[in-house]
């Protein structure tokens, strides 16, 4: 399963990406908005700093003015995937972008039928978002199960992107899944280290480390 890491914190970005754990970046307009920094600016260090896919979401609603934002979105780099909703606008935008050879990621996704038609409309990913279908109280997981039924049995090549993870948990969940792509903000990602087991075993070898003098340089 590949990481991305959702943030537009180009330290957070540096520190993970130093580590090879970085395998894209994506975006949103909240994202962007909680930087304070310019949508254009921000996007170009990050793109420069990472070599797999940097989504960067439009704000327009109607197509053609999707497919205006996202000819400019793509300017910024060559690994620049759109991002646009899931709306009726956004799969026409969808599928005029990705047929001039541009990565597009479907997001805002809720259901295997929205997939579906994502996937149709020649979307390179589609980001289904579990933490908030989790959030009232449906089973974010069970979507991306749906959704990788659905893509594997008709061999679509759509990366499911699972987004909006809140939790380590949702992480291996994923990966289980079959999720190609998970999404997550660094913090989650740094989770994915902890264990009581290992902060308790750590501990004892310290102690013991201590009691024998076992120095090593
Ligand atoms: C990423 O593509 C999504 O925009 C993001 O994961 C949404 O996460 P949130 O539901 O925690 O805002």
């Amino acid at each position: 399963m590949k990481f991305f890491v959702d943030t537009a914190d180009v330290d957070a970005i540096a520190e993970l990406n130093d580590l090879g754990m970085v395998d894209g970046v994506t975006t949103n307009p909240s994202i962007i908005a909680k930087s304070g920094r310019n949508i254009l600016e921000v996007t170009k260090e990050i793109c420069d700093m990472v070599e797999g896919p940097v989504s960067a979401e439009v704000v327009a609603t109607d197509a053609d003015e999707m497919i205006s934002e996202g000819r400019k979105l793509v300017e910024i780099a060559d690994n620049i995937a759109v991002k646009v909703p899931l709306t009726w606008d956004g799969l026409k935008a969808c599928k005029v972008l990705s047929g001039e050879g541009n990565m597009v990621n479907v997001t805002l996704c809720f259901s295997a039928n929205q997939a579906l038609l994502a996937a149709k409309a020649g979307a390179t990913f589609i980001s289904p978002f579990i933490g908030r279908l989790d959030d009232i109280n449906l089973d974010g997981l069970e979507l991306i199960e749906d959704i990788r039924t659905v893509y594997d049995n008709y061999g679509f090549e759509t990366q499911i992107l699972a987004a909006s993870i809140r939790s380590a948990n949702h992480m291996s969940e994923c990966a289980k899944i079959g999720a190609d792509v998970a999404t997550a903000p660094p913090n989650v990602i740094k989770a994915m280290a902890n264990h009581v087991l290992t902060d308790k075993g750590l501990a004892a070898f310290l102690e013991d480390a201590k009691k024998a003098d076992i120095k090593i340089v």
